[in-house]
């Protein structure tokens, strides 16, 4: 056996060791739903499907799966091998990672700044599921009956005046986030996963199934898919490297944090390919979902951000059953955000019960009065501080910017950066394991010089350089 080896096992019977008693998730399964309950969230079912529409359809799907497969796959792989070597909280597991193979240990300032990254997000994502939250009674209730464009604009407009409600929905979020990672890698997360996740694919299920006999299907499928390539500009390319990054749930340590739980031997690259496949599954079906609604009922494909709390409770309003099949909409999208928002605050958890030594309680605790307090200046920006901007910017507008368009990329350079430059090939072929030479090697590749050149692409693009 050769020196290497040996340290090697060592590695890998230290990480078991100190992984044990930090828990683990209980298999493969278990793993495979929690990433990708964090992968699949608002921007599967609101964002990916509007975006695909205004950039061409089908040929603007094939690009965003090239950008899964060349720089999102091979990312999320890195993140979950890090987090596994390293067995620790993001940080330092990128610390431990460093130092293995004699590197400054101050590279634990990446996995730092995503965990930092992933905290702040939380601190908006619970007020935008919080719209989630208030819309159910509203559809449950027949709140949605006789809604025109005008009137429904007005009743999102009114649920965002009333800092009261948008408050009390956003802190309700927060506290089932909260209970949820409270209980744990085992009791909690994997427990809250286990149930969730099928619900929400069973919800979404009956979706499309209501949108195929229900609404314009064709002319939906259509929209979606017919690939278009004179719509197909530069933009587009870019948003589609962009929307892989972020709806892999890349750049902020989640994966880092999940990866850090998974139990040795698991192939990181098989399970990494079935939660991108799941994750994109998911959002294409949402699309078949939304738009058969959407264009049977008259209304505006290409709303943005207005498309799922404003158009689309129309469409509820006119359809037969449409207040069930608004409840279940809404419901699909809270358990999608639930899901997301437990991996957001995992890494910040991890690292204060393992760098400060206190119970995961009190990091629970801790970590929630500043998310509370945080998400009330995002709830107030809609409201009574609407009127106080920085560069224009309010500050739920300012956090989105500062964490979607600098961190989340940053994050995410950070990461393949030190992976692909920093660590010893030797070393991470060993912690990734993938069992062929020549598929490590060209995933090598992608690592060292696809990916960060993709991520600078966005990140460019982002702020208005390209
Ligand atoms: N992937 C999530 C979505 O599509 C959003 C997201 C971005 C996220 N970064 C994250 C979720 C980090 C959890 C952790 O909506």
């Amino acid at each position: 056996m050769s020196q290497d080896s040996i340290a090697a096992g060592a590695y890998a019977g230290q990480a078991a060791s100190s992984g044990a008693s930090r828990g683990l998730w209980t298999s493969r399964w278990a793993f495979f739903l929690a990433a990708t309950g964090s992968a699949v969230g608002l921007g599967n079912i609101w964002k990916f499907p509007y975006i695909t529409g205004v950039h061409g359809g089908g040929a603007f799907v094939l690009v965003y799966l090239g950008c899964i497969l060349a720089i999102g796959i091979p990312l999320l792989m890195a993140e979950v091998m890090i987090g596994r070597a390293g067995r620790k909280n993001p940080s330092d597991a990128v610390a431990a990672l460093a130092e293995q193979s004699g590197a400054s240990p101050r590279w634990r300032l990446a996995g730092w700044v995503g965990g930092l990254t992933g905290f702040l997000i939380l601190s908006f994502y619970v007020v935008v599921a919080g719209w989630a939250l208030a819309y159910v009674p509203a559809a449950a209730s027949g709140g949605f009956v006789g809604l025109n464009g005008e009137s429904s604009g007005a009743l999102f407009g009114a649920l965002l005046a009333d800092p009261l409600k948008l408050a009390v929905c956003a802190s309700l979020v927060l506290l089932a986030t909260l209970l949820i990672v409270g209980f744990g890698v085992q009791q909690g997360l994997e427990r809250a996963v286990r149930y969730l996740m099928p619900g929400l694919f069973v919800l979404l299920l009956i979706l499309v199934g209501y949108a195929a006999t229900r609404g314009a299907f064709g002319q939906a499928a259509a929209f979606l898919f017919a690939a278009d390539f004179s719509k197909l500009t530069g933009e587009a390319i870019l948003v589609a490297l962009g929307h892989a990054f972020f709806t892999l749930s890349l750049g902020c340590g989640a994966m880092m944090a999940y990866g850090s739980y998974l139990p040795a031997g698991t192939s990181i690259a098989l399970t990494s390919l079935l939660v991108a496949l799941a994750d994109t599954a998911v959002a294409l079906l949402a699309g078949l979902a939304i738009f058969p609604l959407v264009f049977a009922n008259g209304l505006e494909p290409g709303a943005g951000p207005g498309l799922i709390f404003v158009t689309l409770p129309i469409a509820f309003g006119q359809m037969p059953l449409g207040q069930v099949v608004g409840v279940f909409f809404f419901v699909m999208l809270l358990i999608a955000a639930l899901t997301s928002a437990i991996s957001l605050s995992e890494p910040t958890i991890a690292w204060l019960t393992e760098r400060f030594r206190i119970s995961r309680l009190k990091a629970v605790l801790l970590s929630g009065a500043a998310l509370w307090l945080l998400s009330l200046g995002s709830v107030f920006s809609f409201n009574l501080w609407a009127e106080g901007t920085l560069f224009g910017k309010t500050f739920f507008d300012c956090l989105d910017y500062l964490t979607t368009n600098l961190l989340m990329p940053l994050g995410g350079l950070a990461t393949v950066f030190f992976t692909g430059w920093v660590l010893k090939r030797k070393r991470v072929s060993e912690a990734l394991n993938i069992g062929h030479p020549a598929l490590f090697q060209a995933w090598w590749w992608l690592i060292r010089f696809v990916t960060p050149l993709g991520i600078v692409l966005v990140f460019l693009n982002l702020i208005g350089v390209i």
